[in-house]
């Protein structure tokens, strides 16, 4: 039978051997229980020191002492050593290989509408038209009334609107006869913005307003529900039919090409007088005659006018003293005619083969 003094020897010989193989956190702790823990050697040494006889007592128990703190700072050690292994075992694990190629990232681009309508922002503001914003839902009294468009005028037909209900809005106005025709809509043109921009601004004005239109079309390759415009409108003393002309041959060749001849003929909108539509020669035949024009040698490009002195009137101006010219494009149909495009639903359908070539 070894003495205790033995055994601690033994003990602290078999654990500092045992420590030095120890490789991971897991066989330290179990390294920990098995010579420091509660039911461990060393605790075990320690209950047999009460064993002894008193004169041999202190001894051992200063043995049993010595020999646990020895084993403790050892413990400290590997346990530093363990965790410096490890985290260097978790970096090597999360290495990235920085000489990877990276993945291409996907850069998107402007939609060719958005392309469209900043091209001819810009041609307008090269000649000195600010732009500016209306809102989308619009009301009845700007959309139509105060542009000459009063109920039962035969002009609304012209425009298949999509009302909005205000009672979905909570906004319900219960004065208001039950079936009568609802205030607001989605608007059917830019055109309001024509009242707005007056009532908002003094002369002279030189306006373009780009957004959003809708209407309840029955789609097919030359209608959308969903479309866009672009508004112009200017004010001032003197404006003239040969400014608007002006104007608008000075786009439709910064859009189509220097080269490009405009046409002018009478047509019909209640807010102009006189009313124009414009054209531009055929930019596929040069006005020879083909498909594209369905062989008129004229593409229609907007519709345009003199401002009615009476919409003047309701934008707060007074036609004795100012006139105006007003147009309003569609650039979807300039997209369409530049590109050779001839299906309108392309452009919303979402589809990036078709997108991306723009
Ligand atoms: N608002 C008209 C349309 O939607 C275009 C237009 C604008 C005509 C301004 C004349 C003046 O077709």
């Amino acid at each position: 039978m070894p003495t205790l003094q033995e055994q601690i020897e033994e003990s602290r010989r078999e654990a500092l051997a045992a420590l030095e193989q120890v490789g991971n956190s897991e066989a330290l702790e179990e390294w920990n229980i098995k010579y420091l823990g509660k039911k461990g050697q060393l605790t075990g040494l320690f209950r047999g020191v009460g064993a002894l006889p008193p004169d041999e007592r202190a001894r051992a128990g200063q043995a049993v002492n010595t020999a646990k703190q020895e084993l403790e700072e050892a413990y400290t050690r590997a346990r530093e050593r363990v965790v410096e292994r490890e985290r260097g075992q978790q970096l090597q694990k999360e290495a990235v290989d920085v000489s990877l190629p990276g993945r291409p990232a996907h850069a998107g681009h402007l939609h060719v509408i958005t392309q469209t309508s900043r091209d001819i922002l810009r041609a307008f503001r090269d000649m000195g038209f600010q732009v500016y914003e209306g809102p989308e839902v619009e009301l009845d009294v700007y959309n139509f009334e105060l542009l000459n468009i009063p109920r039962e005028h035969p002009a609304r037909s012209m425009h298949d609107t999509l009302y909005v209900d205000e009672r979905l809005i909570g906004l319900r106005d219960e004065s208001r006869p039950p079936g009568d025709t609802p205030p607001m809509m989605l608007r059917t043109h830019t055109s309001p913005n024509q009242i707005r921009l007056m009532r908002k601004f003094p002369p002279p004005i030189r306006v373009v307003v780009p957004g959003r239109t809708y209407r309840a079309e029955a789609i097919d390759a030359t209608h959308e529900a969903y479309f866009s415009q672009i508004e112009g409108l200017a004010v001032d003393k003197k404006v003239t039919l040969a400014d608007l002309k002006g104007t608008l041959a000075t786009l439709a060749r910064a859009l189509f090409g220097p080269e490009r001849l405009v046409r002018f003929r009478c047509d019909y909108f209640p807010y102009v007088e006189p009313g124009v539509d414009l054209a531009i020669d055929c930019i596929v035949c040069s006005g020879t005659g083909c498909r594209a024009c369905k062989y008129t040698g004229w593409l229609e490009i907007m519709g345009a006018g003199m401002v009615h002195p009476q919409v003047l009137i309701n934008g707060g101006i007074d036609p004795d003293e100012y006139s105006g010219f007003a147009f309003g494009l569609g650039p979807e149909r300039i997209a369409m005619l530049r590109h050779a495009i001839d299906d309108i639903r392309l452009f919303y359908s979402n589809d990036l083969r078709f997108l991306q070539q723009f």
